[in-house]
């Protein structure tokens, strides 16, 4: 019988504080702009697995392939008996590491740890009638912010895939790296997976699909905050916007007015006013070079123990050892 517990550290309480602080930074400051954790209620968690379907996201079905190649390796190198999984949303890859793992004889838990409270509880759901074996220890909570909570014991793999880490800025990455050795023991590993940089056109179509999804889940930042802080942007007047920067090598994904607007903000007092034109900043997704991952992970305290990418060099993912 699999058992399952939920540790919550981001209550609904904190979550909103959380929420009308980064809004009200965020809409306050020049250029305009907002944290990518406030995309995930249910709608955007759902929008992000329909991206990971879409033809133009490589990142979802490259990070997979890779997996599919290397998860026996991991499980040998690795010898964990626990995998933590930080920005888990549907562990739908993770079932390739919890099977490997299984085979190898070494997995007693699995920690997925998400911001998402529904996403969480729908993926554990699932598991728990897949991994009978496996001991579910939920976490809801904020990478950057309660690392420091995560269960302890055992012999602990913690795994960040997608390349969630692109999506804060060096600074942030750094200080999330340091965190994560902070609370590994000495020879415990973090697998890390991460987008690496390709030709602009491939990239930015990737977020910026066809279909429109992308946009969607773009847009779904303003239905959370007209929601929870009772703002009324009208969403629709807003258009996606996806750019490469080559020089930070990052894409950017923003909202643009598309006419002058003023939107009061209930909940927070508050009026903002976008000038037509005006962007507003709503994610980063950094690209890097192997290189690169193997220097931010070696600052942190992490020794490279080894990595694998595709033969299109799209992705990377590396795994490393607390030192
Ligand atoms: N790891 C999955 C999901 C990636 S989407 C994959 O590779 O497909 C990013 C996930 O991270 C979402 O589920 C989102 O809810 C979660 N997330 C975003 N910011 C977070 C934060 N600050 N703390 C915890 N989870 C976060
Ligand atoms: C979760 N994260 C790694 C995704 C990314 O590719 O940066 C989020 C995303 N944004 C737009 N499409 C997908």
């Amino acid at each position: 019988m699999s058992t399952a517990r939920i540790d919550i550290h981001l209550t609904d309480d904190d979550a909103e504080k959380a929420l009308r602080a980064d809004v009200r930074r965020g809409l306050g400051a020049t250029p305009k702009q907002l944290p990518p954790k406030w995309f995930y209620d249910a709608r955007g968690s759902a929008l992000f697995e329909m991206i990971t379907e879409l033809p133009e996201y490589y990142p979802t079905r490259t990070e997979r392939a890779l997996l599919e190649r290397s998860v026996a390796e991991i499980a040998a190198l690795s010898g964990a008996d626990t995998i933590v999984e930080l920005g888990s949303g549907s562990s739908a890859k993770t079932r390739l590491l919890l099977d490997a793992f299984v085979t190898a004889g070494t997995l007693r838990r699995y920690v997925p740890q998400d911001v998402s409270e529904s996403a969480l509880r729908q993926a554990m759901d699932a598991l728990a009638a897949e991994y009978p074996q496996v001991e579910l220890h939920g976490v809801v909570g904020d990478f950057t912010r309660h690392l420091h909570l995560l269960p302890g014991g055992g012999r602990r793999m913690v795994a960040f895939l997608g390349g969630t880490i692109g999506n804060l800025v060096p600074a942030e990455q750094a200080e999330f790296l340091a965190d994560v050795r902070s609370v590994l023991a000495p020879g415990e590993q973090l697998l890390l997976g991460t987008g690496l940089v390709i030709d602009e056109e491939p990239l930015v179509s990737a977020y910026d699909d066809a279909a429109g999804i992308t946009a969607e889940f773009n847009r779904n930042v303003l239905h959370v905050i007209n929601r929870e802080l009772g703002a009324d942007f009208d969403v629709e007047s807003f258009a996606h916007v996806a750019v490469w920067d080559r020089v930070d090598e990052w894409i950017e994904m923003r909202l643009r007015a598309e006419r002058a607007m003023r939107v009061r903000i209930a909940e927070l007092d508050m009026e903002v006013e976008f000038a037509e034109g005006e962007e507003l900043l709503t994610e980063i997704s950094a690209k890097f070079h192997v290189e690169g991952v193997h220097t931010i992970l070696e600052r942190a305290g992490f020794a490279v123990t080894r990595t694998w990418s595709d033969p299109e060099e799209r992705f990377a993912l590396t795994l490393a050892t607390a030192s």
